[in-house]
């Protein structure tokens, strides 16, 4: 049924049907986000929040609705807790220079989880190498677990803020954040989440976990890419200076000084990616109408069905088998390459990822060099699982 809405679907790779396992990395959009772009940019583009003319209030209205819709999806006590950026490494960086500008000195310490993208640990390392601070980093195990044992002697006096991700893009790991923003907080230390890879697929309340930021990008939840969201809690945004500088994020300037804008623009400065954000405003409505939890289990109940498959092939080797995870696989066969996995598997239509996965650190942690990752969506069916393992199946007579 969801197929259906999804054109990019019926797309012939060398002449065969494509099987497109790289969610984790971007998920394909329906036909209602294409639409909300094509009608945009064909009878509504105008600049938000400056004009007074017909398309510039109507723009802006559109605009600021979507920001009533984010904020009720993730359930966020205020709409001027949602900033929207460019995604979720914008996200990210925002509040580590932002944050890390007003709260972070130095002999401070940051603590960051091990397993984290380059997103969530690069931002962390610049902003700690500026201030003088240091990062501490809370270690997994061979399953892809967080050592939490560990993780709670990693508190000091000095620290200021914990980065984790909500689910590992690598590992599939669903790691226990209301665990981890619970013991934070009994240091009086905030928390953000990296929740690239949860928010399309685990239904989030960032009241209920009481995250005091929560970053994720929306090209991974069926809306267009160039749009994501930094959700913040208001009493940390109010004493964070702005990012940039620029139209939007002031309230007066004059040649001596500049006063910010009120929450959220303060931290949107220039012309924002307004046709993707109604494109995200559509891909909620989609999502909703789904179910995300049903998403979830959906997504789950593929991911088990092909983990069952795959362990009848010689030489699999799964990467990252912790008991909480999301529908992401990440294996290698034997000791053949991810890459030529990948690339003969490409050849036969399906589509995954290999490499890093931009988390270098846990390739070094299980001495790999990388790995081939499946990771399914809505629309991806048994049928593609069965076409994804009967392909792995042809290829590795080929590998040896
Ligand atoms: N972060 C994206 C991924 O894991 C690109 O594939």
């Amino acid at each position: 049924m969801q197929q259906s809405q999804f054109p990019i679907l019926r797309t012939k790779v060398y002449d065969r049907p494509l099987i497109y396992l790289d969610n984790a990395a971007t998920t394909q959009k329906p036909q209602s986000v294409i639409d909300v772009l094509t009608s945009y940019y064909t009878s509504l583009n105008s600049n938000i929040h400056r004009g007074t003319h017909y398309l510039a209030t109507a723009a802006t209205e559109r605009f600021e609705e979507v920001r009533r819709k984010v904020c009720s999806f993730i359930n966020a006590a205020d709409r001027t807790e949602v900033v929207f950026t460019r995604g979720t490494t914008e996200s990210i960086n925002l509040v580590a220079s932002s944050f890390g500008e007003r709260f972070i000195g130095e002999g401070d310490e940051v603590i960051v989880s091990a397993m984290e993208h380059h997103s969530d640990m690069v931002p962390w390392q610049m902003v700690c190498e500026r201030k003088g601070a240091k990062i501490k980093y809370i270690p997994f195990s061979d399953e892809g677990v967080l050592d939490l044992d560990i993780y709670k002697t990693l508190f000091s006096e000095k620290t200021r803020i914990v980065a984790v991700n909500h689910v590992s893009n690598t590992l599939g790991t669903v790691n226990p954040v209301a665990e981890i923003i619970k013991i934070a907080h009994s240091h009086d230390v905030p928390v953000l989440i990296d929740g690239a890879q949860s928010v399309a697929h685990i239904p989030v309340d960032v009241q209920a976990l009481d995250c005091d930021f929560y970053c994720f990008s929306g090209h991974k939840m069926y809306a267009p890419m160039g749009v994501g969201v930094m959700y913040g809690k208001r009493r940390w945004l109010d004493e964070m200076p702005p990012y940039q500088g620029g139209g939007e994020m002031i309230k007066d300037v004059t040649l001596e000084k500049t006063t910010y804008n009120e929450l959220p623009f303060k931290f949107e400065a220039g012309t924002p990616s307004v046709g993707d954000v109604l494109g995200l405003g559509a891909a909620i409505d989609f999502m909703l109408t789904e179910g995300v939890e049903n998403i979830g289990r959906h997504e789950m109940e593929l991911h088990d069905y092909a983990v069952e498959r795959m362990r009848n092939i010689e030489g699999m080797r799964f990467i990252g088998t912790a008991p909480q995870k999301a529908a992401v696989i990440s294996f290698l066969i034997g000791n053949a390459h991810p890459y030529d996995v990948g690339t003969l598997l490409d050849k036969l239509g399906v589509a995954v990822r290999t490499g890093h996965h931009c988390t270098q650190p846990i390739m070094d942690r299980y001495g790999i060099p990388g790995t081939v990752r499946a990771s399914f969506a809505v629309y991806n069916t048994r049928d593609d699982v069965d076409a994804f393992v009967n392909a792995l199946n042809r290829i590795v007579p080929m590998l040896s």
